[in-house]
């Protein structure tokens, strides 16, 4: 925990718009990257022999929930043009590129007696072109999409989940541990167990809002220290790789400075990311006190017998506690917090949360109904991990804006150039952040929004049998910022052609965390 008094001083510049005139710079190890994760672009959904996942099966017996109707089937169809999202990577001159590995490409029915050597093979031609190109590969494990066949199982509500999550890391790994440095368990437990298992907006769609996505919770923790100490144990060693789990660190603040704002926005902390943060980097581990209370006690009045939000043993929590050599923080927006001013359906998440969120009606909105642009929001959730957790080295592993098609994306350039602004105050306040990702390096499948909200730096054709990308804007300006390592916010390039340019930076091939 390093936190100067200039973080008040920073804290002020923030909100009141001033600016100093100290040249701020991304030092020379930092990273810089573009993200993207199997289902949302790679299409060959059912390509040599890949099983079907829960995003298969969710958005096939449902094709009305899907926006424009534009599923994963085809996607942006980077399974055949990885050779392209890898130029894109050279014309952008990033430091890696963090995709995921779809878990049903590889093994078609979860379990790892069945696999799919043509699905690795296309991971293989991938990770061999970025390498070639000394483009480090950032493999996401788990991107939201089980396979069918173990979520017929119970998916993440049973408890033998971790095993199987556990066996299906050991083989990527074993396949991948020479080759790949930068290694994310999971994406967004939060999504995956709140959306995917109580709210049902998210594949496999269940809406188990008293118990489900409680226990999704704890499975997914204990899958994801699983596979970290598995790392550890056989791969660390030899290999010098690093292994995080990503979670989304939204701000959520008080609405405004009232007691009971502020205990609203304190449980909005501790229910969207504290339920995961805690086991894993808090001084004593486990769920957070503030959840376990509330929980408990609700599920005492509801009648239940043991609480809806399970136990950690001992052991469990010991095993979580310190399972993650960095923080993939995603970070998009900010919601300002009140109590809830309806009363939500009882047993339940929501109920047991008792927030509403809205945001600053002058906030830039992109074309997500969630989105608003307000920077200062990531420079507060900096503070606030470093203030609450023990050393905790952060990579931003998402971070974009959505908007219509269209190459002259000015608002996606202006929310870029805001937050990296509020991060590089934000680490010189002490927080130690040794990498960013852009979301996306290409327009892609925005889940259930299908591709009406785009969030690509390369715009794609979807109607084009090539899925013809091109560089919009933000992806000259990102280019420039990387290259210059500041965020000048008069820079314009005098016209959208982007070109590979040599790059001698290449000292980035192992890091320090
Ligand atoms: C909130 O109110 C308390 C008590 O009135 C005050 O001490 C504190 O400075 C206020 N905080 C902010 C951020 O305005």
């Amino acid at each position: 925990m390093r936190v100067a008094i200039l973080c008040l001083l920073n804290l002020l510049i923030g909100s009141d718009g001033w600016s100093d005139h100290r040249k701020r710079k991304f030092p020379t190890n930092f990273l810089f990257g573009a993200a993207t994760s199997a289902y949302q672009v790679e299409g060959g959904w059912n390509a040599d022999g890949k099983g079907e996942s829960i995003w298969d099966k969710f958005l096939h017996d449902n094709p009305d929930l899907v926006a424009d109707g534009r599923n994963g089937d085809v996607a942006s169809d980077s399974y055949h043009q990885w050779r392209r999202d890898v130029e894109m990577l050279r014309e952008l001159g990033v430091d890696f590129y963090r995709f995921s590995i779809s878990w049903s490409r590889v093994l078609p029915t979860g379990f790892e007696n069945e696999i799919n050597e043509a699905g690795f093979k296309y991971y293989d031609n991938l990770i061999d072109e970025l390498l070639k190109h000394e483009i480090q590969p950032m493999v996401t494990l788990y991107h939201f999409e089980l396979p069918q066949p173990l979520q017929e199982l119970g998916g993440w509500t049973n408890p033998l989940s971790v095993t199987w999550f556990e066996n299906y890391a050991k083989l990527v790994f074993r396949r991948y541990a020479d080759k790949v440095k930068f290694w994310i368990t999971i994406n967004q437990p939060n999504t995956v167990c709140m959306e995917g298992y109580a709210s049902g907006i998210m594949a496999p769609g269940l809406n188990s809002k008293d118990v489900g996505g409680y226990e999704c919770a704890k499975n997914v923790l204990l899958a994801h220290a699983k596979a970290y100490r598995a790392y550890q144990t056989e791969f660390k060693k030899k290999y010098e790789g690093n292994v995080g789990i990503s979670i989304a660190v939204n701000w959520f603040e008080a609405l405004s400075n009232t007691t009971e704002n502020n205990e609203a926005a304190e449980r909005a902390r501790a229910f969207e990311f504290g339920l995961y943060l805690d086991p894993i980097w808090s001084k004593k581990g486990d769920f957070p006190d503030l959840v376990k209370k509330i929980v408990d006690k609700k599920s005492t009045e509801q009648g239940f017998k043991t609480s809806r939000l399970p136990k950690l043993t001992a052991a469990e929590v010991k095993l979580i506690k310190g399972s993650a050599d960095f923080l993939g923080m995603n970070h998009y927006t900010t919601f300002q917090v009140q109590p809830s001013q309806t009363q939500f359906e009882a047993p339940s998440v929501e109920d047991d949360r008792n927030t509403e969120y809205t945001q600053g009606p002058a906030w830039r909105a992109a074309k997500s109904p969630w989105l608003k642009s307000a920077p200062y929001g990531l420079y507060k959730a900096c503070l606030h991990l470093n203030l609450n957790y023990d050393y905790l080295p952060i990579i931003i592993t998402e971070h974009g804006w959505s908007s219509d098609p269209g190459l002259e994306d000015q608002d996606r350039v202006d929310n870029m150039r805001g937050y990296l602004g509020a991060l590089l105050l934000a680490m010189e306040d002490g927080t130690e952040v040794k990498g960013y990702t852009a979301w996306s390096l290409m327009d892609n499948v925005e889940w259930i929004a299908g591709t009406s909200e785009r969030f690509g730096l390369y715009e794609v054709d979807f109607e084009s049998e090539q899925k013809t990308r091109t560089a919009r804007l933000s992806a000259l300006v990102y280019k420039h910022i990387i290259e210059s390592r500041e965020v000048e916010d008069a820079w314009r390039p005098s016209n959208l052609k982007i070109a590979i340019t040599k790059n001698d930076k290449k000292n980035n091939y192992r890091v320090e965390l």
